[in-house]
């Protein structure tokens, strides 16, 4: 059993320490590490946004979201997890600084309050990503000593496109090491995403059928009943296929995709997954249209709210043809996975909230059973149900008790509700860790993060040329093109929410 250590201590500076993200996932996710003792009391954080502002005024907004699961909190003004002992500890050590982040004067204030280990959260726009390194290099705050490491987390989304992620790469670069960079994607804080590596590596009977032999397809899920909500602003801007392909879907589809690594060292690992991100062919422009589905959810009901028309949301331009659901085919270029489909879909106002990956398996060759119809059996699949109800099941046939032979499905089911206690993460908790104590195997290497764009530029460049995305009633399953683009290929999607 390995035990963790606790990390080092550090000054945490997070920008945007106003936002959402800092009080709903950051803030919980580092009270839990201070309940697991992953985190002494000489870890404290300095929150920096230009808002008025003072250390009693962001303490008081934390108390909100503390101990409400999934970043919940604050929606009925109920401070019941203020009181919570570890949130205690935390929140005297959380100061605030306010300034502006194109503002030198910032980044004086700043270094007059850091000494030692330090780790800078842009958990801001993205377009404050490289001003803000920029200037903390100008400061002399990135300058790393043998007794103090300078860490630099930035959020997603990574760059708009291929250029200006490359851009966005070599503006950083100048100020920090690749070392020092830990590019967030937060689906792989997730206890299930990282399941899949033992899944596929500690189990034989796994590993063995995991090719081009054995796996008729594979399909890659985020469904979510959540619209757009307040959020937009960015949104409208950035769409289904920025926000969660080239990097959550992207990481699902290496995990499932990648070579076994020699070690389970940072490198190791990344340069695998590297690999496969690198090895999914980009569509040629003429193919993008019978290759990728773009949709926009309708008005309708959807997780148990009424839902607005997309154009009718806070923030959205009323002629916006910005996608809320995309579904796309991609082959992966290499010799375990050639002439496999990887068919991924996302979207947001869907049926149900269910993230999930089901590799499908090839029918056996020759079904000798009188009563199987012309041989065809139901396939194998694995479902890896990543969230909610997180856990792994085999569909395989069995023999219906009776006079005759009749192979019906059955399911073989692991649920992590029953063998584990997950307990109220927000998937932060890992990542935090991992960066306090200087692992990036869980974070994205600027060559990953190029090949996923570089993956779906075609696409990106087809729809901003023209069309449309095709209406779907919120509450759906999505918009009928998407059926279509299985539908081709004589296959049919995991019926969404098959486990919610
Ligand atoms: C975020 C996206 O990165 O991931 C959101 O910006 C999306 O639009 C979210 O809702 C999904 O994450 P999770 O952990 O709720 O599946």
């Amino acid at each position: 059993m390995t035990v963790a250590e606790r990390a080092p201590a550090a000054t945490l500076v997070i920008f945007g320490a106003l936002g959402d993200l800092t009080r709903r996932l950051l803030v919980p996710a580092i009270v839990n590490l201070v309940r697991g003792d992953l985190v002494g009391d000489d870890f404290r954080i300095v929150g920096v946004s230009h808002h008025d502002g003072d250390d009693d005024h962001l303490r008081d907004r934390l108390d909100d979201f503390i101990g409400k699961a999934d970043g919940e909190g604050g929606a009925n003004g109920d401070k019941a997890g203020a009181q919570d002992p570890d949130w205690l500890k935390l929140r005297d050590r959380i100061t605030y600084l306010k300034g502006d982040f194109e503002d030198a004067a910032t980044f004086a204030a700043l270094k007059d309050q850091i000494t030692g280990n330090a780790a800078f959260y842009l958990a801001t726009a993205p377009g404050f990503f490289g001003p803000i390194i920029a200037s903390l290099g100008t400061a002399g705050l990135l300058e790393q000593t043998d007794d103090a490491f300078r860490r630099v987390v930035i959020e997603k989304p990574f760059g708009h496109d291929l250029p200006s992620a490359q851009a966005l790469d070599a503006d950083i670069l100048q100020h920090l090491d690749e070392s020092q960079i830990y590019r967030i994607d937060h689906f792989l804080g997730k206890e299930t995403v990282q399941n899949i590596l033992v899944a596929r590596f500690a189990n034989t009977v796994v590993e063995a059928v995991w090719n081009n032999r054995y796996i008729d397809h594979v399909q890659i899920t985020a469904a979510e009943t959540v619209t757009v909500g307040t959020r937009g602003k960015f949104y409208d801007g950035t769409g289904a296929m920025r926000d969660m392909v080239p990097n959550h879907l992207f990481q699902l589809l290496a995990m499932v995709g990648m070579e076994p690594p020699n070690s389970f060292d940072a490198e190791s690992i990344r340069n695998e997954k590297a690999k496969v991100i690198a090895a999914i062919r980009a569509p040629k422009p003429e193919d993008v249209a019978t290759v990728a589905v773009r949709g926009r959810y309708t008005a309708g009901r959807a997780g148990d709210a009424d839902v607005f028309d997309y154009r009718a949301e806070p923030d959205v331009a009323p002629d916006s043809r910005t996608e809320t659901y995309v579904a796309v085919k991609l082959m992966v270029d290499s010799w375990r996975w050639a002439g496999v489909p990887f068919y991924l879909r996302t979207g947001k106002g869907l049926a149900a909230r269910d993230t999930e990956v089901v590799v499908q398996f090839k029918p056996v060759p020759y079904a000798q059973f009188a009563g199987a119809d012309d041989a065809r059996l139901p396939p194998n699949r694995m479902v890896i149900q990543i969230q909610p109800d997180e856990g792994l099941s085999i569909d395989i046939l069995a023999k219906k008790p009776g006079p005759v032979i009749e192979p019906v499905p059955v399911s073989l089911d692991f649920a992590y509700a029953d063998h584990f206690r997950l307990g109220h993460t927000t998937g932060y908790e890992t990542l935090l860790y991992d960066m306090l104590t200087g692992d990036q195997t869980l974070f994205q290497r600027a060559d990953q993060i190029e090949s996923g764009w570089e993956a779906v530029q075609p696409i990106l460049d087809a729809w901003a040329a023209g069309g449309e995305p095709e209406p779907y009633a919120a509450g759906s399953d999505g918009p009928d093109a998407a059926a279509a683009l299985l539908a081709r290929d004589g296959r049919a999607w995991h019926a969404i929410g098959r486990s919610a």
